[in-house]
């Protein structure tokens, strides 16, 4: 990464005038995330791979599962929130929690006691995850830990035969996507990330709704992650060792586009029946995380190693083509005071759906529907999942209800022996869009060639059931969760 080096240079001339330069040079290297994409060049040489398939996981459903024995990796934000909600899944038995942190773990276990389980800690060791993958009588590994552990987290676990969920998105680099679609397809193990925003209801109504043919062709999507996170990731206790502000500090792009990207990709059938093509990506300067460094750094000197970064500027905007002709637009921005928005817009020759600003809009030619049409419009095309799990799900919680329902669906595919809806393909391609984009930003914005992971067979995938024919049948089990 041009950037990067120029960084670097201008540290390694400090380092050699004196022991405070060489001080600082270490202090920053400590502080880099471990996966930066230091090597561009062999991003370019990754997204023109391909492979053949070793063995087609779309639509693949492996054996089913009465109970699912359930082991977990990372337990900071956002892995106690699985457990709290597979706690609350009839099938589900959770045998073992694992985080570096001691403490964390055995808050979970305490959260957890009274609900029928009697899971083991693996704690206080960075390897410790190993020792939970290498168990005989575990069938799923859920992972929420750091971006940069997640590739090598699942590839382990489904070494060791199991299924994996893995959280956000699955890998960082090209070479990571590739060895997830490798490792999946060998093994036979389901590798699904856990993207949560293709559960959201009103992103569910317009996958039916372009299922149906209400949009008529689709034409363009255009979906982002845009969530003011400044000060989360410059806090010293938010993230586990400030690990979401080093990605931000290292890494110059796009570097989290699956809660946008997700959901638009299904409305668009990408690696069932469409296939992404090429991409380029236009990034803005960085205007605000340096300028935090700064102020930070003067009254606490932690913050040093953070001035004079190659942080990634605060927006960064994508535009893919695919193979049919379509376009999809995805941004990220992390920095600036804004309002949240994952945009979901969805275009078609007939009509349109914008989720943000909230509440989501139907449009139909060229007008934005009443709300009575609009109820009229949700009772048609609200999709069977939704209608079988969203009450309770709201009531759970988590985003609105998307996680249960989320959770419940994979849990009752595995139980029924059915293909989940997310698979290896989509992990893989969703992520690549950080590295690629990456790559793009590096070189003027020029455009690269997106990698097919299904190996061709995207030509023939069939598009994800939402009808819930077979199974369903998944029981949410009320118990008295202590928080
Ligand atoms: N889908 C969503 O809506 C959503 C929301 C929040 C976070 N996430 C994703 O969840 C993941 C975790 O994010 P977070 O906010 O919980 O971060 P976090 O820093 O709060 O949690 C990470 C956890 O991993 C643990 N950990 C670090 N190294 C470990 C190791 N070697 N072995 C075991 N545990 C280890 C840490 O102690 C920490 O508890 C990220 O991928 C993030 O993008 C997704």
């Amino acid at each position: 990464m041009k950037s990067n080096r120029r960084n670097f240079l201008k540290l390694g001339g400090l380092a050699g005038f004196s022991l405070v330069g060489a001080n600082i040079l270490k202090a920053v290297e400590s502080t880099k995330s471990k996966n930066a994409n230091s090597n561009l060049d062999s991003i370019r040489g990754q997204a023109l791979k391909q492979r053949n398939q070793i063995f087609n996981m779309c639509g693949y459903a492996a054996p089913k599962l009465d109970s699912v024995r359930v082991g977990f990796i990372g337990l900071g934000n956002r892995g106690p929130s699985h457990v709290s909600n597979l706690s609350l899944i009839e099938g589900v038995d959770i045998k073992a929690l694992c985080d570096i942190v001691p403490e964390k773990a055995e808050k979970i276990l305490k959260s957890i006691d009274g609900a029928g389980f009697t899971p083991e800690l693996y704690t206080g060791h960075t390897d410790a995850w190993k020792k939970l993958c290498e168990r005989e009588d575990l069938d799923l590994v859920y992972i929420a830990t750091p971006w940069n552990m997640h590739a090598n987290m699942a590839v382990y676990a489904m070494e060791h035969g199991k299924h994996v969920c893995i959280e956000v998105p699955a890998a960082t680099t090209l070479e990571e996507c590739w060895q997830l679609v490798e490792t999946s397809e060998r093994t036979r193990k389901h590798c699904m990330m856990m993207e949560n925003c293709c559960y959201d209801f009103f992103e569910l109504l317009t996958l039916n709704m372009a299922r149906q043919g209400f949009f008529g062709e689709i034409v363009h999507g255009e979906g982002a992650y845009i969530h003011n996170l400044l000060g989360s990731n410059f806090n010293k206790t938010v993230y586990w060792d400030l690990w979401r502000l080093r990605e931000n500090a290292d890494r110059r792009g796009n570097l989290y586009p699956t809660h946008g990207l997700g959901p638009v990709c299904q409305v668009m059938g990408i690696n069932r029946g469409d296939k992404m093509e090429y991409l380029v990506s236009m990034m803005s300067k960085d205007f605000l995380m340096n300028e935090t460094a700064k102020k930070l750094a003067v009254s606490d000197g932690f913050y040093s190693p953070y001035i004079d970064r190659p942080y990634r500027g605060n927006m960064t905007t994508s535009t893919i083509r695919t193979s049919s002709g379509r376009t999809i637009m995805v941004q990220h921005d992390v920095s600036s005071p804004n309002v949240y928005s994952r945009i979901h817009k969805i275009s078609g020759t007939k009509g349109a759906a914008l989720k943000y600003p909230l509440p989501g809009k139907i449009s139909i030619e060229d007008n934005w529907v009443s709300e009575e049409e609009y109820k009229g419009i949700e009772e048609r095309y609200t999709p069977e999942l939704i209608k079988r799990i969203g009450v309770i799900a709201k009531q759970i919680g988590g985003h609105g209800g998307m996680d249960f329902l989320m959770d419940w669906r994979t849990i009752d595919c595995l139980r029924n022996g059915l293909a989940l809806d997310q698979d290896v393909y989509d992990a893989a391609l969703w992520s690549s869009i950080a590295p690629l984009s990456e790559w793009s930003v590096a070189n003027r914005s020029n455009s690269i060639s997106i990698p097919d992971f299904t190996g061709g067979s995207w030509k023939t995938n069939q598009p994800i059931d939402l009808l819930l024919e077979k199974g369903g049948n998944t029981g949410v089990v009320q118990k008295n969760i202590k928080n």
